[in-house]
Parts: C-alpha cells; sequence; structure tokens
C-alpha cells in the first residue's frame, strides 16, 4: 500500500463581492443579524454573463493547483469533482474541466456529498493512490449557489449564508511512510435527508412540470434547511468525527497544528474551537469574506492558509466537515 499526499493547491473566487447591506436592499435582513448569527462579512457571486461556471471555476482553481504540484495536466490519472451546483444535471462537471484544461483522456467523476463532498473526495483519492491504480489525482471543490437561491425575504435564512467561489488539490503518491493522508472517516446518515434539501427538479417533478404551472409559492427548487437542527447535529458531529481521526492515530488535540472546518457558519467553528480547545491560531477560518462554499470552502481555506505561510512540512492539519444527507467526515494530514 501507498500513502498518498497534497502536493498543489489552488482557488478562485469570483471578483463580484455581496456585502451583508446589498443583501439588506433586497431582503429583510440586517448586517447585525447577518454577522452576529454567522460570521459573515460578504461572499461572492458570479454575475451572470461573467463566464463563471462552477467547472469554470473549478479549473481557474486546478490550473493553480497543477502549476504548484510542479506536473503539466497530462500527468493528471482521475478528476474528481465535488459540488452540489453542477453546470449540468449530465454530464458532471468533472469532465468539463478536462475539457477546459485539455487533460488527456482519463476518469473523471463528481462526488455529490454536499458540504461533505471535498472531504469524500479527498479520501477517495487516497484510496486509488493507496492501491497504487492512479498516481496523480486532481481533487476539486466548486459551487455556484448563487443562481439557485430565494433572493426573497423567504429564503432570508439561506440567502444570507451561501457563496460562489471553487478551490483544489493535486493529491500524489508519496514516498514516505508515516507522513501524508494519515485517515479519513466519512458517515451519512439517510435519516435526515429532508433537513437541508433542495426537492427539486427531480425524478416525480421535472422542470417543464415547474415551467408550466409557474407557481410564484413554490419554493421546491430552492434550498430547504433546518437551520436549527442542522446547526446542532453539526457542531456533535464535527467533534465526534474529529475525536475519531485524533483517535485512530493516537494524537490529541494539542497535537493540531490547524483545524480547517467545513465554513458552514462561524459559530459552529466556534463552538468546535471550544470543546477542543484550541488556540485561534490552530483553528483556520474564512467564511467572514465568503460565506458558505459548501463543498469548495475546505480548499479554499486550505488553500487561503497555505498561501499565507500558515501549513508547512510536519505540520498536522485536520480537515471536518458536516452537511446535507447528513454526512460528514474528516481527514487527518501530517502535510509534506
Ligand atoms: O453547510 C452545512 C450546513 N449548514 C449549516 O451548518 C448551517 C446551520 N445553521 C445555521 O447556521 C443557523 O441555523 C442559521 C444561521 C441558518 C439561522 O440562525 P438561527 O440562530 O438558527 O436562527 P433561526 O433560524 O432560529 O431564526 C431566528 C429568527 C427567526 O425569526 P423569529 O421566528 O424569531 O421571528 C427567523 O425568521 O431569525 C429570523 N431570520 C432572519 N432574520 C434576519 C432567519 N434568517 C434571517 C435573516 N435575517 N437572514
Amino acid at each position: 500500500m501507498y500513502n498518498s499526499k497534497i502536493v498543489g493547491l489552488g482557488k478562485f473566487l469570483p471578483e463580484n463581492i455581496v456585502t451583508n447591506q446589498d443583501l439588506a436592499k433586497k431582503i429583510d435582513t440586517s448586517e447585525e443579524w447577518i454577522v452576529e448569527r454567522t460570521g459573515i462579512e460578504e461572499r461572492r457571486h458570479i454575475v451572470k454573463g461573467d463566464g463563471n461556471t462552477t467547472a469554470s471555476m473549478g479549473a481557474e482553481a486546478a490550473k493553480i493547483a497543477i502549476e504548484r504540484a510542479k506536473i503539466s495536466a497530462n500527468e493528471i490519472d482521475l478528476i474528481l469533482f465535488a459540488t452540489l451546483s453542477p453546470d449540468y444535471y449530465m454530464p458532471g462537471s468533472g469532465v468539463f474541466v478536462q475539457n477546459i484544461l485539455n487533460i488527456p483522456t482519463c476518469p473523471a467523476m463528481d462526488i455529490r456529498n454536499a458540504c461533505s463532498g471535498f472531504v469524500y473526495a479527498i479520501a477517495t483519492a487516497d484510496q486509488f493512490i493507496k492501491t497504487g491504480m492512479y498516481k496523480n489525482i486532481l481533487v476539486i471543490g466548486s459551487e455556484t449557489q448563487s443562481g439557485a437561491i430565494d433572493m426573497t425575504t423567504r429564503g432570508r435564512d439561506i440567502a444570507v449564508i451561501f457563496g460562489d467561489g471553487a478551490g483544489a488539490a493535486v493529491v500524489t503518491k508519496s514516498e514516505s511512510s508515516g507522513s501524508g493522508i494519515l485517515s479519513s472517516h466519512l458517515y451519512s446518515e439517510g435519516e435526515h435527508v429532508d433537513e437541508l434539501v433542495m426537492v427539486a427538479p427531480n425524478t416525480n417533478k421535472w422542470v417543464t412540470e415547474i415551467v408550466s404551472k409557474n407557481d410564484p409559492e413554490d419554493s421546491s427548487y430552492y434550498p430547504y434547511m433546518n437551520g436549527k437542527m442542522v446547526f446542532k447535529n453539526a457542531v456533535s458531529r464535527f467533534e465526534e468525527v474529529i475525536n475519531k481521526g485524533l483517535d485512530h492515530n493516537s494524537l490529541e488535540p494539542e497535537n493540531i497544528s490547524l483545524l480547517i472546518p467545513h465554513q458552514a457558519n462561524l459559530r459552529i467553528s466556534q463552538f468546535v474551537q471550544r470543546k477542543f480547545k484550541l488556540r485561534d491560531d490552530q483553528v483556520y477560518n474564512n467564511i467572514m469574506r465568503y460565506g458558505n462554499t459548501t463543498a469548495a470552502s475546505i480548499p479554499i481555506a486550505l488553500t487561503e492558509a497555505w498561501e499565507e505561510g500558515k501549513v508547512n512540512k510536519g505540520d498536522l492539519i485536520v480537515l471536518a466537515a458536516f452537511g446535507a444527507g447528513f454526512s460528514w467526515g474528516s481527514t487527518v494530514i501530517r502535510w509534506e
């Protein structure tokens, strides 16, 4: 069995900044409410016609990650694309990236685990490398939330949280043992499918039906979230799954150099920080600037932390995510 490590990171954020004040002009909300309940100050939204899509943003992030990995696009053996907002129903967004970056024939696979998507994708990459099947794997998390958000007061709980953006990592075979990706723990609990969900279009309610009815009361094609329930489950599952990763590697919370939680809500990250008695410099948060970018949040945060010199050789980096499904997971990395 081989080990794997992350050798290149990249991110892409659309230029258009949407502040809390911008949102308060459209919906009944306020700067105070958003900052106090979520920690978010601004987020990015693509603008119709600016050329950005989930795949194009993923490709931009991937280009940087590949360059920093010091490999060429020709050397990518597998593309894993985590998203809940793919460009099209079919095909998946991974093949769009392959086309944009001129990556020669190789498998491309989309991973649809919402906020946990990047952690699931990293675990998948790690397994393919462990078995020796592939050497260089491009892992992308990219989202365009803005197009599917109910930008009225009805959708305000969701509208203020989510943002657009992309992050990418190149995962490759490691020559050393005892470092790189040390473990992944993944979980799902399908009984909670209805608590965080975007129902339509679906196999019983196709686009034609939605369009023909044109019902202004129909919000089924917008995301729905039982915020309080998601919040409660998130804090307990984050704690549990981080402990799983630490225990598996006989590590303690004080050994963590940097925890990069999925940027769901600053209050969730702060709760987790307090639970593990971590210092501020042991937890990375950038939700203030980008909002919750679901599958993209961890690779954007990891890239930004790395760019700021906060991820170095020998560091213990812990990634943890929770989201729709419910599904959640953690990854423990000894950075090489
Ligand atoms: O990405 C992974 C999954 N997502 C998460 O982990 C998010 C988890 N949940 C949350 O972050 C929080 O539950 C929210 C930020 C979504 C909501 O915060 P909350 O403290 O749970 O508020 P709430 O939903 O209980 O609503 C409290 C009040 C309600 O008004 P009433 O009924 O007390 O009069 C809401 O209607 O706040 C109202 N409200 C708002 N007010 C101003 C809800 N959204 C807004 C808003 N602006 N944007």
